[in-house]
């Protein structure tokens, strides 16, 4: 009797561990229709965000970049990276039309994470301390050209409201970074205060975003590239604009005519979304509440989190891992994007790499195969959705520049550099972004547009617009 009242009792709570899951994966559907709707709820955010300055969603930031590298640049040049976990330092030599990338090297640092939620002189002198520290190990084979100095392409990856290629006010963190004293203020010249302090000789020649880096970064490799997306612990995407779509734009127009734009795509949202309970606390405990919402259901620093909620409702509500909720699994961000990829992509039969993980991050073991199972149907709806919107998103960039249609004129190829640690080492959310773009757009559209990795290409790309923009004198010959 006492086996028949365990068995029954079992059987109630994976009935109800299901009907949790059947739900979500209900909620989290996104039929192409769907994605289609989004896509065009995009592009009118986007024509909002260009015609007026206040009151959208979408900023359409106005990056001052309107040219993009041609090859030419030459010089000795650094880049700051930061935006992420980590942030990155690079010197480059550049050697013009036949030299280009002579000489690059990089370090990379991680942020202590209280300095993310610190003061702004802590951040930017603890950022300028490793740039001096990576100056001073400057080789042979880098040398600065007569007449110049060293000079900085600073990429930073947050809205910045700009008012020059080299200065701009933050508009407000993202991504877990959360500095109220520099909000409103100059990003260049806080890193400047900085720089001075710590003894290191450098002007910032450029002030940019992620996007805008591997973007330029992007058109250096490739003349086709006209757009880029950032896939990693946030999302946003950047692209060419001709300046007379730009309502809000009041300079002079440039000789180009063209604009690139920092869509800050990640504060995107609309009705059309799917919606669970799980994405609305995720963004009520977040650091920034109701914002970022189309971020904080595609990007690396939330996916893991979405899927560590639905398990939790399921330990508590349906004793999914037994008679007691394992405690790591109420802990905010335990659950990592990278470790939810490994455990969607083990293909062993008996799902050792779940089981091992589960244990390892979560403290739950003794798992059997079937809830296993359900863990990894769980990372791929996260992820399967994710995607899917990422490409939704893509194609009203694509709508936006006409390139969503076969179109006899167009005879080109229509390129998207992209960069970011979810699109490059996540391979499901890769395979599944290529495949809803083939989806939404048809083969033969679809075959005109490529996505490129662009490994890192935002550093080389601020300094690439850092050398373009130049302000010194170039006195060699
Ligand atoms: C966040 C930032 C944005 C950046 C993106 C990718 O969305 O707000 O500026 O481009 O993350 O790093």
């Amino acid at each position: 009797a006492l086996i028949i009242q365990r068995r029954m009792k079992n059987s109630a709570r994976w009935a109800k561990a299901m009907e949790i899951f059947n739900e979500f994966e209900k909620k989290c559907e996104t039929p192409i229709e769907r994605l289609n709707l989004v896509a065009d709820a995009m592009l009118d955010e986007m024509n909002a965000g260009l015609a007026s300055e206040n009151g959208n969603q979408l900023k359409m930031l106005i990056s001052y970049v309107d040219n993009l590298p041609t090859g030419d640049e030459h010089g000795l040049f650094y880049a700051l990276d930061l935006g992420g976990t980590n942030f990155r330092v690079l010197r480059v030599q550049l050697g013009g039309k036949e030299g280009r990338v002579l000489k690059q090297e990089s370090t990379e640092v991680s942020i202590p994470p209280q300095l993310m939620i610190g003061t702004s002189e802590e951040l930017f002198d603890f950022i300028a301390e490793a740039l001096a520290k990576f100056v001073a190990t400057e080789s042979e084979g880098f040398h600065v050209s007569p007449g110049r100095h060293r000079e900085l392409g600073f990429t930073f990856s947050f809205p910045v409201k700009q008012t020059s290629i080299a200065s701009g006010s933050l508009i407000r963190w993202t991504k877990g970074f959360s500095i109220d004293d520099a909000v409103g203020q100059d990003v260049v010249a806080q890193l400047t205060k900085s720089m001075e302090k710590k003894g290191v000789d450098m002007r910032v020649g450029a002030l940019v975003n992620d996007t805008i880096g591997t973007l330029a970064g992007g058109r250096y490799a490739n003349k086709d590239v006209v757009a880029a997306v950032i896939l990693g612990t946030g999302t946003n995407a950047a692209y060419v604009e001709r300046v007379s779509a730009i309502p809000k734009w009041k300079g002079p127009l440039p000789k180009s005519e063209e604009m690139v734009i920092n869509m800050e795509w990640g504060n995107f949202r609309s009705s059309h979304l799917p919606l669970t309970e799980y994405d609305h606390q995720l963004d009520i405990e977040s650091l920034n509440v109701g914002e970022q919402i189309f971020e904080k259901k595609i990007s690396g620093m939330y996916l893991g989190d979405i899927v560590r909620r639905v398990l939790l409702k399921m330990a508590e509500e349906a004793a999914f891992f037994g008679d007691t909720v394992p405690p790591k699994l109420s802990v905010p961000f335990v659950l990592r994007t990278p470790v939810m990829s490994a455990m969607h992509h083990d293909t062993s039969p008996d799902l050792k790499i779940v089981g091992s993980k589960l244990k390892e991050i979560l403290g739950i073991s003794n798992t059997t195969l079937r809830t296993r199972k359900i863990v990894v149907d769980l990372c791929n709806i996260v992820a399967t959705r994710g995607a899917r919107l990422s490409a939704a998103g893509i194609l009203g960039i694509l709508k936006k520049i006409g390139r969503d249609t076969v179109n006899e004129a167009q005879k080109q190829n229509t390129v998207i550099a992209m960069d970011g640690g979810l699109y490059e080492h996540y391979t499901e959310f890769r395979e599944c972004l290529k495949s809803t773009i083939k989806e939404l757009l048809g083969e033969e559209v679809a075959e005109t547009i490529l996505i490129e990795l662009a490994n890192d290409g935002s550093g080389l790309g601020a300094t690439l617009l850092a050398a373009s923009h130049s302000q010194y004198i170039d006195v060699e010959p």
